[in-house]
């Protein structure tokens, strides 16, 4: 693949001049430009202190001393900006993350899919919804999801309310965090009734058991407030409406030199479907200071990806590119090898994490999209499988995950099946996993991240 020509000069408005996917057809650009002015005025979401310390966590990723948890939403809703929804979706994340810290005896970095995860991208312009054709729901960072051509009218006011409501969701994660979220320390915050297999239940609930028993002896030492008040919780999202994260681009000058930031969450990641070398997603991706995600779907070639990393992080700063692979459980063992090989021939520095879900998508005969926790499970497994052949360190996980009960995705625990789909199917995009299926993830993650330390501790 030819790199297309590229000036050396970035600015947070150089990706206008290339190619875009996925933006929303504004009718009036005048309301957008006063809207991105407000998104500009206020304050950061995010500060670069912060930035800069996830990418160090992130190089430890990478270096196999610490392990990425992100998950959250497909899409964010913002009715989700409210006390249950987040209070839900960060214990899930801690539990989870309490699990693989655990197993693994490594930090665990976390990153929410929240506090700005509102923009979708679309495999098609239009959607057919009860016999009309209608412009696809691209999030609420755009618009409306009821099926009528108003409601699908992209809104330029949302650009600011989705700053807005992504300030409200972090201030409260924030205050949660801070007051050390003491739910995580009673046995009944665990909800393992609903494990169906016995012997699962008995196995889970002892590894919670000593994982309750660990933190009361810290805590009896009197580090409590160590321990949790040092939790950090990162905010992450997809960059794709370009105008919208140039607007949450702030400069920094340091010793002579600009540096930018995207101030409107902590990580970002390129979507598969926006990953275009020539792109304007690319352009912008590579120029700002935040962690970035790449997406890497089947059809990225190896040579693809090599290039790819020369255009979006020429210095390899460890800890900078996190690749997010998701090939589907029937291609990773064909398709992911000659990736990482292909990265490693280049002395590159990546975390190798895995989206289990993006690749395992499937509609049942009535239509509904859902995902089988069979598939997901063996994606893991294999991907693990993989670096553990090549050598190479499995450093995270991505997943669309919900701490509420619904029934999206099937399998697991609870053994939802197709019929149970209606009961509480709520997802506005991809179909997520309920608490119960994040739970178990994260105990089948543990198994093989303890293997793995077993392995290497002599
Ligand atoms: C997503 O993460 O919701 C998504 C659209 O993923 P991908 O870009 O991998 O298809
Ligand atoms: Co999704």
């Amino acid at each position: 693949m030819n790199e297309p020509d590229r000036p050396a000069a970035w600015s947070p408005s150089s990706w206008r001049g290339r190619p875009i996917r996925q933006q929303p057809a504004y009718r009036d650009q005048a309301a957008v430009e006063r809207a991105l002015a407000r998104v500009k005025e206020l304050p950061p979401l995010v500060a670069p202190g912060e930035v800069d310390a996830l990418r160090r966590h992130l190089a430890d990723a990478a270096a196999g001393r610490a392990f990425l948890l992100q998950g959250g939403d497909c899409a964010e809703r913002f009715q989700d900006c409210s006390k249950e929804p987040i209070e839900a979706k960060l214990k899930i994340l801690l539990q989870m993350s309490l699990v693989l810290t655990f197993s693994a005896r490594l930090p665990v970095i976390r990153v929410a899919r929240m506090a700005g995860q509102y923009a979708k991208p679309r495999s098609a312009d239009t959607e057919l919804v009860d016999g009309i054709e209608l412009p696809s729901y691209r999030g609420d960072h755009v618009h409306r999801i009821e099926a009528t051509p108003e409601a699908r009218e992209p809104d330029p006011e949302r650009l600011v309310e989705a700053w807005l409501r992504s300030a409200a969701t972090l201030n409260y994660v924030r205050a949660l965090l801070d007051g050390g979220f003491a739910d995580l320390h009673e046995p009944q915050h665990w909800k393992l009734h609903f494990v169906r297999s016995d012997a699962h239940r008995v196995r889970y609930e002892a590894l919670v058991e000593r994982i309750l028993d660990a933190l009361d002896f810290v805590e009896s030492t009197g580090v409590r407030s160590e321990v949790f008040s040092t939790v950090e919780l990162f905010s992450s999202h997809e960059g794709l409406i370009l105008a919208y994260e140039e607007a949450a681009t702030r400069g920094l000058e340091d010793g002579g030199r600009t540096r930018y930031y995207n101030l409107g969450a902590h990580m970002l990641w390129v979507g598969d479907r926006t990953r275009a070398l020539d792109g304007a997603h690319v352009e912008y991706f590579r120029g700002i200071e935040n962690p970035i995600g790449v997406k890497v779907g089947p059809s990225m070639a190896p040579e693809e990806l090599v290039s790819l990393l020369g255009v979006l992080e020429p210095d390899d700063r460890p800890g900078r590119v996190t690749l997010i692979t998701r090939l589907g459980a029937g291609q990773v063992a064909s398709a992911l090898p000659p990736l990482v090989e292909a990265v490693r021939a280049t002395g590159r520095t990546v975390v190798w994490s895995c989206d289990p879900m993006h690749g395992n998508g499937i509609k049942t005969a009535s239509g509904i999209k859902t995902r089988d926790l069979r598939a997901i499970h063996e994606e893991l497994s294999q991907t693990f499988d993989a670096h553990e052949r090549l050598g190479t360190v499995f450093g995270g996980v991505h997943l669309e995950l919900t701490g509420e009960d619904v029934t999206e995705c099937v399998g697991g625990p609870q053994e939802l099946s197709e019929e149970d789909l209606a009961r509480s199917y709520e997802t506005f995009c991809d179909p997520r996993l309920n608490y119960a299926q994040s739970l178990e993830i994260a105990f089948l993650l543990a198994r093989r991240l303890e293997a793995r330390r077993r392995c290497h501790t002599p």
